[in-house]
C-alpha cells in the first residue's frame, strides 16, 4: 500500500468508528479534531508495521485509528488555555475555540476511553492474548507513564527555564537540561510512535527481536520528529502547518532549538534519521512508506 491509500482508509474508518450519538456536542467535539486533516503518521506507522512484519495490515485498522484518536486528544489538551494556550490546529481553530474549555476537556477524556473500545469492539478476532497485549501498550503510552509525564515535564520546564535565565545559570545547568529535555521529548512524542510500531509489530506475530528492533526505530524517529517540529517552530509559517508557531520562544519554552540552537538541531536531526535508516537496514525491513516518513521528516 502506498501512503495515501493508507491515509484514504484510515481517513474513512475514522468517519465509520465515530457516529454522533446523544449527547450530540461530545461526540461532535471529539470528532471534529480527530478527522480534521492531520498527517496521519502514527495510524499510517501501525498499518505499515504491521504489514512488514508479514501480518495483514487489515487487521491493525481498529488499532490504528484509535491511535489516531488518542493522539488528537493529546493535541486537544496540549492546545488548552491552561497548556499551549493555542487557537489553531490542523489549519482550523482549536477544539475548545469552536466548543469551549469544558467540552475540549471532556472530548479529550472522552477520546481517550473511546479509543481501546474501539480497539476491543472492532479487533475481537485478533484474540484474548493479543488484545491483552495491546491494551498493555496502550495505557502504557498513554497514561502516566508515557504521554501524560512527557506533557507535565514540558509544562515544568517553562519555570525551570524561566529560573536558569533570570539567574544566568543556563550554562551551568546544561547538563540537567539535556537529561530533561530527552525526557520530556521521548515521552510526550516517541511513545506514541513506538505504541503504533509495537503494536502494528504484535498483530503481526513479530518475534521480540524485531519488536526491540522496531522500537528501538520509533525512539530515534520519535525525537527526531519533535526535534522537526521544535524548528519549525521557529522557522515555518501557519499557512505551511496549520498551527500556531513561534510560541516555543516567547513563552521561554525548552526546546532542542532554544537549547542547541537551529544549526546543531538540524545536524542532530540529521543523524537520527540516519539511525533510523540504518535499524531498517540491519534488520532488513523494506518499506517505502516508512522511507517516505523518514525523508520528510529530515527536509524540514
Ligand atoms: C503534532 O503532531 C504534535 C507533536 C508531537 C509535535 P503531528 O505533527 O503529527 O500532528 P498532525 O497529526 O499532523 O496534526
Ligand atoms: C506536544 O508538543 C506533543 C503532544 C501533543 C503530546 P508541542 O506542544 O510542541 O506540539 P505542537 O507544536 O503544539 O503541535
Ligand atoms: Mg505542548
Ligand atoms: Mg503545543
Ligand atoms: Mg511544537
Amino acid at each position: 500500500m502506498k501512503m495515501n491509500n493508507y491515509i484514504e482508509l484510515i481517513d474513512k474508518k475514522l468517519d465509520e468508528y465515530m457516529q454522533i450519538y446523544y449527547p450530540q456536542k461530545i461526540f461532535k467535539s471529539m470528532k471534529y479534531t480527530v478527522t480534521l486533516p492531520g498527517k496521519r503518521l502514527r495510524p499510517v506507522m501501525c498499518l505499515e508495521c504491521c504489514r512488514v512484519f508479514g501480518g495483514n495490515y487489515e487487521d491493525a485498522i481498529p488499532t490504528a485509528c484509535a491511535i489516531e484518536m488518542l493522539h488528537a486528544q493529546t493535541l486537544i489538551h496540549d492546545d488548552l488555555p491552561c497548556m499551549d494556550n493555542d487557537m489553531y490546529r490542523r489549519g482550523q481553530l482549536t477544539n475548545h475555540m469552536v466548543f469551549g474549555e469544558a467540552h475540549a476537556v471532556l472530548a479529550g477524556d472522552a477520546l481517550l476511553t473511546f479509543a481501546p473500545q474501539i480497539i476491543l469492539q472492532y479487533s475481537k478476532k485478533l484474540g484474548a492474548e493479543k488484545l491483552i497485549k495491546i491494551m498493555e501498550e496502550y495505557f502504557h503510552a498513554a497514561g502516566a507513564y508515557g504521554v501524560i509525564a512527557g506533557q507535565v515535564v514540558d509544562i515544568e520546564s517553562e519555570k525551570l527555564m524561566q529560573s536558569f535565565e533570570f539567574s544566568g545559570e543556563i550554562d551551568t545547568n546544561k547538563n540537567e537540561l539535556e537529561k530533561t529535555l530527552e525526557y520530556i521529548h521521548t515521552h510526550k512524542t516517541s511513545d506514541l510512535f513506538k505504541l503504533a510500531l509495537r503494536t502494528g509489530a504484535v498483530i503481526a506475530d513479530a518475534s521480540e527481536e524485531q519488536i526491540t528492533a522496531i522500537t528501538e526505530f520509533g525512539q530515534n524517529l520519535g525525537i527526531a520528529f519533535q526535534i522537526a517540529d521544535d524548528i519549525l517552530d521557529e522557522t515555518s509559517t501557519f499557512e505551511q502547518m496549520g498551527k500556531t508557531l513561534g510560541k516555543d520562544k516567547a513563552e521561554g519554552k525548552l526546546t532542542y532549538t532554544s537549547l542547541y540552537g537551529l544549526e546543531k538541531s538540524k545536524e542532530d536531526l540529521n543523524k537520527l534519521i540516519n539511525n533510523c535508516f540504518k535499524i531498517l537496514e540491519k534488520n532488513n525491513i523494506k518499506s517505502e512508506v516508512f522511507e517516505q516518513i523518514l525523508n520528510k521528516i529530515k527536509t524540514c
